[in-house]
């Protein structure tokens, strides 16, 4: 299997680390051998070989000189093509897409997955918005390509929340799914419960590097906002968009109302939740005071956590980190292991 990265920051490197320790596991296990043929990014430039490229130099180039084109060529090595270029011209079979794209407009993103869906190659991802935004046209694209698209990573990083209902779980009806799908919001409220103010509970959820860049889409909810739409139109057949999801975030919680609450042995939480019913899949995220005895409230610190109410099997719940560069990384081997199926 041939790979090219678009867009090469820690969550692409941490795949290539991957790749690189498990070689042997991933082969003779899997029979997986994806040799990386491309890599562009924005910032740090391009590398291509068609022969494929040595993941340990890939990583020590960017280590060492942040820059693609310091990567030693041999006389076959391209260097200099854009994001288009490397997906439309290389010999790559699978393009992991993984840009810094703005989840409010999904681009880069959507461009890329277009681009390659219409050059007949697969398509990986974690960028949330080509899912949130335009999983019906991207889906059909890839179908009719005769091409794969994964984006496991999108909800839960690599805890499989997306492709459970889809594998372990498949013949049943999912009636609803809660969820905590924010670790930032949900490790905030926790530490609020242990004592924090919101603002302090805020500035330690950005020191260990949880929080998006703009906080605003954690606390404000609008992260697990496009977590719903994206679970609701993929596991339920919804066709949502973010603005048919009522969304209320944490900001007007205090550490106050959360010790009230845990002296009434309950606890606040941030959920997602997603309903048949019958007018339709409705969805909202808003804070819910849950009762100790559900499983959603005591879980803690950042990990997420996701209930399916399955007709047959009844709920069945999964808790897992929601973010994490080696998590997020190996949501992306997860697809590239579904990818030879051609279906999700
Ligand atoms: N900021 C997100 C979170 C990261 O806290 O869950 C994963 O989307």
């Amino acid at each position: 299997m041939k790979i090219a990265f678009i867009g090469f920051g820690g969550v692409g490197q941490a795949l290539v680390k991957i790749i690189k320790e498990r070689k042997e596991k991933l082969s003779k296990e899997l029979g997986l051998s994806p040799v990386i043929v491309a890599v562009a990014d924005m910032m740090k430039g391009s590398v291509y070989d068609p022969d494929g490229l040595d993941e340990e130099t890939l990583l020590e180039t960017v280590s060492t000189h942040n820059h693609l084109e310091n990567y030693p060529g041999r006389a076959s090595t391209i260097k200099g093509w854009d994001n288009f270029q490397t997906i439309r011209e290389s010999n790559a079979d699978v393009i992991i897409e993984v840009t810094y794209t703005d989840v409010k407009t999904g681009q880069p993103a959507i461009d890329h997955c277009r681009a390659a869906f219409e050059s007949k190659k697969s398509v990986v991802t974690t960028n949330k918005g080509p899912v949130a935004i335009a999983y019906k046209e991207l889906s059909e694209l890839a179908e009719k390509s005769g091409a794969f698209w994964g984006f496991e990573g999108t909800v839960m990083s690599g805890t499989p929340a997306l492709r459970l209902p889809f594998t372990t779980l498949a013949g049943n009806e999912i009636k609803e799914i809660k969820g905590i799908l924010n670790g930032t919001t949900n490790f905030m409220l926790t530490e609020m419960e242990k004592g924090s103010s919101y603002e302090e509970a805020l500035k330690t959820a950005q020191e260990k590097g949880y929080a998006e860049a703009d906080p605003t889409s954690d606390v404000e909810g609008f992260d697990a906002r496009y977590k719903a739409v994206i679970l609701a139109n993929v596991v339920m057949g919804a066709s949502l968009t973010a603005d048919d999801v009522p969304c209320e975030g944490i900001t007007k919680l205090t550490k106050d109302k959360l010790q009230e609450a845990l002296d009434n042995n309950r606890h606040w939480r941030l959920i997602a939740k997603i309903k048949r019913t019958e007018d339709g899949i409705e969805a909202s995220v808003k804070p819910e005071l849950l009762d100790h005895a559900d499983p959603l409230a005591t879980v803690g610190g950042a990990t997420n956590a996701i209930t399916y109410d399955c007709d047959l099997a009844g709920p069945i719940m999964l808790t897992g980190a929601g973010a994490g560069l080696v998590e997020t990384g190996y949501s992306l081997l997860i697809d590239l292991i579904h990818s030879r199926k051609r279906s999700y």
